[in-house]
């Protein structure tokens, strides 16, 4: 076997032979740690106990705004997330899942009739046995997806660049990737990457996330957004000697099939939230030092204003064209002089 084989041989061991269920875990890297945002609990609480059971993610990584939409949610395990992304995407969405470990996807298949039937889900859902490192094998097109969602599996992935590349490939232009997943605040020593436990356990693949970032500009998206980041604590004594001094973190990242630039640049534009994303009326969060308060204008740098006018937020938002330019974006500017913007980051 290569070194490609006995990375899916192993994670494949892992988590359709060794773990039997989320308490066999010996770290919190691939529970849920961030608390479930309220809005989702309700859908959350439809799904099937053998898929809960099951669950391996570290985050919640479903946005707002998926009506109608097609998503994809790459290492989909028992399809916990794909469960609750359909109920969001209506009768005009469609949801897609990958995944490459048979034990796990069988879960999610068995109990899609049952879903299907308490949910009226028809056939929003479908599940595809396959290699998120390859996704035209399990016959994803170019620019034919809205979303990519994704819940502590790229860590698994041998090939990452390939994982990302495949991701913009099928990302239709303006579309969003939005995943929570384990990064470590360093580059991690051959042994650990290569111990099947630290590698299982979700930690011995985690990226470090300044390499995580020029993974991303590398291949043309130069603006990544984190919306929540928690702390990963290693209960597991032997785990916790091993890892040393490396912080791992849990992180929910978005970014979009956009040119962007690599820094945030001063267009004096303005966006306002105009309220109308269900279950988020009054708020938007697009990121970590962005939130919009309905109908409340705020400066935003030309990166900001694409993510708010080139995407599917898009009809929710009021954003100014682009006047002239006025220098890098000051993340911390003096609020405007007739007090009409306020400086968001
Ligand atoms: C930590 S579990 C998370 C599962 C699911 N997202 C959840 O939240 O429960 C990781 C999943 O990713 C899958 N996986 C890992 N590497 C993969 C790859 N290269 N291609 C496809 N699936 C992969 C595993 O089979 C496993 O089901």
């Amino acid at each position: 076997m290569n070194k490609v084989e006995t990375i899916h041989h192993d994670v494949k061991n892992y988590y359709g032979e060794v773990l039997q269920g989320s308490e066999d875990l010996k770290t919190s890297a691939c529970c849920p740690i961030d608390a479930m945002p309220e809005f989702l609990k309700p859908y959350l609480a439809n799904i099937h106990d053998e898929v809960i059971a099951r669950f391996y993610g570290c985050g919640s990584p479903i946005p707002f705004a998926l009506e109608g939409k097609t998503v994809l949610d790459l290492g989909c395990g028992t399809g916990r997330d794909c469960y609750v992304a359909a109920q969001l995407v209506g009768d005009d969405g469609h949801v897609i899942g990958v995944d490459m470990t048979e034990a796990q996807l069988q879960v999610a298949q068995q109990t899609l009739p049952w879903h299907q039937q308490q949910l009226n889900l028809k056939n929003r859902i479908d599940f595809r046995h396959g290699y998120i490192e390859d996704l035209d094998s399990v016959n994803i097109a170019d620019n034919s997806i809205d979303v990519v969602i994704s819940n502590c599996v790229i860590n698994l992935s041998a090939n990452k660049e390939n994982v990302f590349r495949e991701i913009f490939r099928v990302l239709k232009p303006g579309g969003e990737l939005y995943f929570s997943d384990v990064f470590a605040d360093r580059r991690l020593e051959q042994h650990l990457k290569e111990d099947p436990v630290m590698l299982g356990e979700c930690l011995g693949g985690a990226l470090y996330s300044e390499d995580f970032r020029r993974m991303l500009a590398k291949l043309g998206v130069a603006d990544i957004r984190s919306t929540a980041k928690s702390r990963i604590t290693l209960d597991d004594s032997e785990l916790a000697e091993k890892a040393g001094h490396i912080g791992f973190y849990s992180v929910t990242v978005r970014a979009f099939k956009l040119p962007l630039e690599d820094r945030c640049e001063d267009y004096g534009q303005v966006a306002t939230y105009n309220g109308g994303i269900k279950h988020s009326p009054n708020r938007f969060m697009l990121d970590d030092h962005h939130l919009f308060g309905k109908h409340r204008p705020m400066l935003v740098c030309g990166n900001t204003a694409d993510m708010l006018q080139k995407t599917r937020y898009s009809e929710y938002f009021t954003v100014t064209e682009r006047t002239q330019h006025f220098g890098l974006f000051d993340c911390a500017p003096e609020d405007a002089a007739d007090g009409s913007a306020v400086p968001c980051c």
